[in-house]
């Protein structure tokens, strides 16, 4: 389904550890292997504190990993020199949960598209207007929001101006973290069928973090399942409903709440608590919490393996 040649970016191997009070280590990425595809949506889905945004914040480097390399077209863009790594932010872009923490608030419209452009010195002031229209345009924005402050638009628009910020350097990879969370549901719609065509036009790959399976199930090609660091599951976004594999990946979407539900159905809910990623475990990170759990999970960490087209898992039921 996805081929080698369209690899875009890559994680290969990542760890990230912070220090933690009383000598310890705190581990948020352990051992992640991640493809990221030409033209295509990652989803990453998993629960609070899980690791996602350390995760992406290393892939576009905004932040190093402890171990492990990133690759950009094959080349690994740890170890590039300060002035390359710098370069290299024009081609993956991030966009927020939080557009109005993320825009300088004294700053109109115009100047927070094209500040990116200036910034790389790749447009000059007397065509910042004309490109701020473009982009506005591109993102099915009227004009009239030029000269306004992020403050008086709604969270819908300013995510928009989001969107097109981050979209102005024409990136290769442009990463959402929790980008639609905060919004209403109509809204959420609409931002990500502007993604979906924006992705169709431009051929850009989306890396997209997001706590709801349900949503993300809808338009991502592929979806990693995190726990505690982990990733646990891959699986192509349109077989989720019907192939989850993992019994993490299967409680999420056990957990969803469903109103054609009938009424002696009573939601699943997943059972135990998350452990803390400062206690390191032995064997699987999901023992705990886990119906399937066997001798061999709390000795031996599974692996993450292929068990299908596109489709791998971290479960020693399926090894
Ligand atoms: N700079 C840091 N220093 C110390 N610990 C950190 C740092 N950044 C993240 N962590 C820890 O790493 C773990 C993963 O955090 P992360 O923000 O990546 O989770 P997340 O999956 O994005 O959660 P959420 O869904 O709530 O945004 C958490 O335990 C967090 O406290
Ligand atoms: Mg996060």
């Amino acid at each position: 389904m996805f081929h080698e040649s369209e690899v875009v970016l890559e994680a290969s191997h990542i760890v990230k550890q912070f220090p933690a009070s009383g000598k310890r280590v705190l581990t948020a990425c352990s051992d992640i292997n991640l493809h990221v595809y030409k033209g295509r949506t990652l989803g990453i889905v998993g629960e609070s504190g899980c690791g996602k945004s350390t995760l992406v914040r290393m892939l576009i480097q905004m932040d190093n990993p402890t171990s492990g390399k990133i690759l950009y077209h094959g080349r690994d863009i740890v170890q590039l020199p300060k002035k390359e790594k710098w370069l290299n932010r024009q081609n993956m872009q991030m966009v927020f949960q939080d557009p109005l923490a993320s825009f300088n608030p004294k700053m109109k419209i115009i100047d927070i598209l094209t500040e990116p452009l200036m910034n790389f010195k790749r447009l000059s002031k007397d065509k910042k207007e004309e490109k701020a229209k473009e982009l506005l345009h591109m993102v099915e924005l009227s004009e009239d929001f030029l000269y306004r402050y992020p403050h008086s638009m709604s969270g819908g628009q300013r995510q928009r101006i989001g969107i097109a910020r981050a979209l102005s350097l024409e990136p290769e990879v442009l990463v959402c973290d929790e980008a639609t969370s905060a919004l209403d549901v109509s809204i959420q719609k609409t931002i990500i069928e502007l993604l979906v065509k924006l992705q169709r036009e431009k051929n850009i790959s989306i890396v997209f973090i997001c706590h709801d399976i349900a949503l993300i199930q809808a338009f991502a090609h592929q979806i990693a399942v995190m726990y505690l660091g982990h990733i646990v599951e891959v699986i192509p976004g349109e077989a989720v409903g019907t192939q989850a594999a993992h019994p993490y990946t299967q409680a999420l979407l056990g957990a969803l709440f469903s109103i054609n539900m009938e009424q002696d159905r009573a939601i699943d809910s997943i059972e135990g608590e998350v452990p803390s990623p400062l206690d390191i475990l032995e064997g699987c990170p999901f023992q705990g919490r886990c119906g399937f759990c066997s001798d061999r999970c709390r000795t031996e960490k599974p692996k993450l393996r292929e068990i299908g087209p596109g489709h791998q898992a971290a479960c020693h039921r399926f090894l």
